[in-house]
């Protein structure tokens, strides 16, 4: 009962801040005691969905735990608020990380542009309230970039950094971001979306801000999440990836949105051959995209520890940079050192042209590495320089996000503070045209060069694998 009527509270309470609302989204941004009282309310619960992002602009991805003796997995979509004319989608309920309780997943296809569609999934007690869903324009559009979530259950104790607050701050940035950008079509997150990886609350906390039943996310796995095997539970991403030597959580994978091509990677893997195949078939079922982007956990040309950590430069750069150069991306998101950063135009670990903040460049050579601020707040503050950054933020106890706005031939990132909004940096990329080079003498010959990075990285995943097994 007391459950209940906290829920009740906090449902009526978010209700009360939404309305009078212009924006698209629902997404208040809370004070902490309005925050406690929320979280609170739905913190002992574990049916929260995840709405993800599909396989193209007209599909979005539904998954959520349902009680194993009750779950049908299905959603009613509709265009209307009272779901009159609602199609049906079905999908399969698989098992969870529990034993009475399944994963239910479901695609739902043929969304149209610029519409408000109005969506239910099936629960152990009936059909869910309708919830809110509009697409945005399928051409020019935005998206949003929110790195290190890190949701913690336990690990920041000694810093006095809690979930709940961390919790609080992805909700805050959220409203932030959305409340300013409300054309805002999905969200990438390069990945540590949650802390330890292995338990419900971290997900559960993840899920709970009501911007999330609005905005479709796309979230790579980083070093955290693979600590455990929840994120198996609760996401379902497109064209996942499994290639010939991945094993546990492992995948890749890939979708496409408008011009643009996002290339998921699973930097945890060392896994070369599989990495590059990935990139191989997602290029070639899309040769029309405009942009190809790649997001991996790892910062490799970032702020903080990028170029000099072992890791980094042996392992990360050697593996997947090739890959990226090779299949002419234009842009990649990382995450993982906490600290916001941007790099100038990359290409074989050498600037080969600036990109300074403010400025438009046209058909540039090279890569722009964006490397993501963390959510859960860690507070580093160090200087760091470094030759291939060209911004860097290291108030890192501030929030930040990216946005992307692709809008005719050109891509803009736009990086503000997501406390207040502030302008941090900004770049433009003009692309005048959808060809890529991936086929120029050079490309072809690096990637026959590849072979041998394949053939250690296949070693090296070989020996992984079987020391995670044993260990
Ligand atoms: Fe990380």
């Amino acid at each position: 009962m007391k459950k209940a009527i906290a829920l009740l509270i906090g449902t009526v309470m978010l209700f009360q801040l939404s309305v009078g609302s212009t924006a698209a989204y629902e997404a208040p941004k809370l004070e902490k005691d309005e925050w406690d009282m929320y979280y609170e309310s739905l913190i002992e619960g574990n049916t929260l969905p995840t709405l993800n992002v599909g396989a193209d602009q007209t599909q979005v991805n539904l998954c959520w735990h349902c009680d194993k003796d009750k779950a049908e997995a299905k959603v009613e979509v509709s265009t209307n608020s009272d779901m009159t004319g609602a199609k049906t989608f079905t999908g399969t309920a698989t098992a969870s990380e529990n034993d009475t309780q399944v994963v239910c997943r479901v695609t739902v296809t043929g969304l149209e542009e610029n519409t408000t569609y109005y969506y239910r999934w099936y629960t152990e007690k009936g059909w869910s309230e309708p919830e809110k869903y509009e697409t945005k324009s399928f051409g020019d559009h935005k998206a949003l970039v929110v790195g290190d979530i890190q949701i913690a259950e336990d690990w920041r104790a000694e810093e006095e950094v809690n979930q709940d607050e961390i919790g609080h701050n992805w909700n805050n940035v959220l409203s932030t971001a959305l409340t300013q950008n409300p054309d805002i079509s999905y969200l990438v997150s390069p990945g540590d979306n949650t802390s330890t990886g292995s338990t419900v609350n971290e997900w559960q906390t993840l899920l709970m801000p009501e911007a999330l039943r609005q905005l479709p996310m796309a979230l790579a796995i980083g070093n955290h999440d693979k600590k455990g095997m929840m994120y198996n539970y609760y996401t379902s991403m497109p064209n996942e990836y499994y290639g010939n030597f991945f094993a546990g959580l492992d995948r890749d994978f890939w979708f496409r949105y408008g011009d643009v091509l996002y290339l998921f990677y699973d930097s945890t893997s060392g896994n070369a051959p599989d990495h590059m195949a990935m990139t191989k078939e997602a290029v070639k079922l899309n040769p029309d995209a405009k942009w190809r982007i790649g997001v991996v956990h790892h910062g490799i040309f970032g702020a903080g520890d990028c170029i000099g950590d072992a890791e980094t430069e042996i392992l990360l750069s050697t593996i997947f940079t090739p890959i990226f150069e090779s299949y002419d991306l234009d842009l990649v998101i990382t995450g993982h050192t906490h600290s916001q950063g941007r790099s100038h135009f990359m290409q074989n670990k050498k600037v080969v042209g600036t990109a300074e903040s403010g400025k438009t460049y046209t058909d540039p050579e090279g890569i722009v590495y964006l490397n993501s601020n963390s959510v859960c707040e860690r507070p580093i503050n160090e200087s760091y320089e470094a030759e291939h950054l060209a911004y860097s933020f290291l108030e890192n106890d501030v929030t930040t996000y990216t946005t992307l706005d692709f809008k005719g031939d050109t891509l803009a990132l736009e990086t503000r503070r997501g406390d207040n909004g502030e302008l941090l940096d900004s770049v433009t990329i003009e692309r005048t045209t959808n060809e890529h080079n991936e086929n120029s003498f050079g490309n072809v010959l690096k990637r026959a060069g590849y072979k041998v990075i394949e053939v250690l990285g296949f070693i090296y995943t070989m020996v992984d694998n079987l020391v995670r097994k044993f260990s």
